[in-house]
């Protein structure tokens, strides 16, 4: 079995993925484009086999409600942090241990949801194999970074660009090499 990382992040239009006061209303949009499709992506999210997160994400999903139902899911943190979900495990240390030895094996669809810091790392040591970009139609002026300095340059192939009718673009990118 070969397993797929996927960095999945909706972002505003300037580059950030949550603002300073960690509101969420920025992700409704009022927006209409015609000519976009409408799709509950229940497909996409019912192949999908294990998510990781950091614990910030994790703590503010809590609050927010659950939005990983009964999937497995793995939370790095280096706190003793108490156990809510049967189906999460906490796991902290080496990244390229986790996806080579705990993940891999097991998951073929794993995804990486966030936030910041997490995507940043995962990506400078290269464990992401694909970047799905939801694209919202706002600008925000400040907030947290969804790139920071993620080391080296590296190009990506754009496997699917898909608009939808509230003006979200999905963008999906793949390394060169994983995209045969
Ligand atoms: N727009 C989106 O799609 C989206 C997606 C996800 C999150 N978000 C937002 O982004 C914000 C959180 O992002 P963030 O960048 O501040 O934090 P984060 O990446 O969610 O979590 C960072 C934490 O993860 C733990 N961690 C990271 N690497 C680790 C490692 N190798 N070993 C052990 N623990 C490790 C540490 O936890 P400890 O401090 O516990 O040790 C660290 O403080 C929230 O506002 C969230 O809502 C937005």
């Amino acid at each position: 079995m070969r397993s797929t990382v996927t960095l999945h992040v909706v972002s505003s239009l300037d580059g950030f993925i949550a603002k300073k006061d960690n509101s969420v209303s920025w992700m409704d949009s009022s927006d209409v484009y015609e000519r976009g499709v409408t799709d509950d992506g229940a497909e996409v999210i019912q192949s999908i086999d294990c998510y990781v997160l950091g614990s910030r994400t994790y703590e503010h999903a809590l609050q927010l409600g659950w939005p990983y139902g009964d999937t497995p899911t793995v939370v790095m943190t280096n706190r003793e942090l108490p156990s809510t979900r049967k189906r999460v495990e906490f796991y902290s240390g080496d990244l390229k241990r986790l996806v080579g030895e705990i993940l891999a094996p097991r998951y073929e669809n794993i995804w990486l949801v966030g936030g910041a810091m997490l995507g940043q790392s995962f990506l400078r040591l290269g464990l992401v194999d694909e970047i799905r970009l939801m694209i919202a139609p706002v600008t925000l002026g400040d907030g947290l970074h969804l790139f920071g300095d993620s080391g080296t340059e590296q190009k990506w192939h754009l496997k699917n660009v898909v608009a939808y009718k509230n003006g979200f673009v999905e963008l999906l990118y793949s390394r060169p090499e994983c995209s045969s």
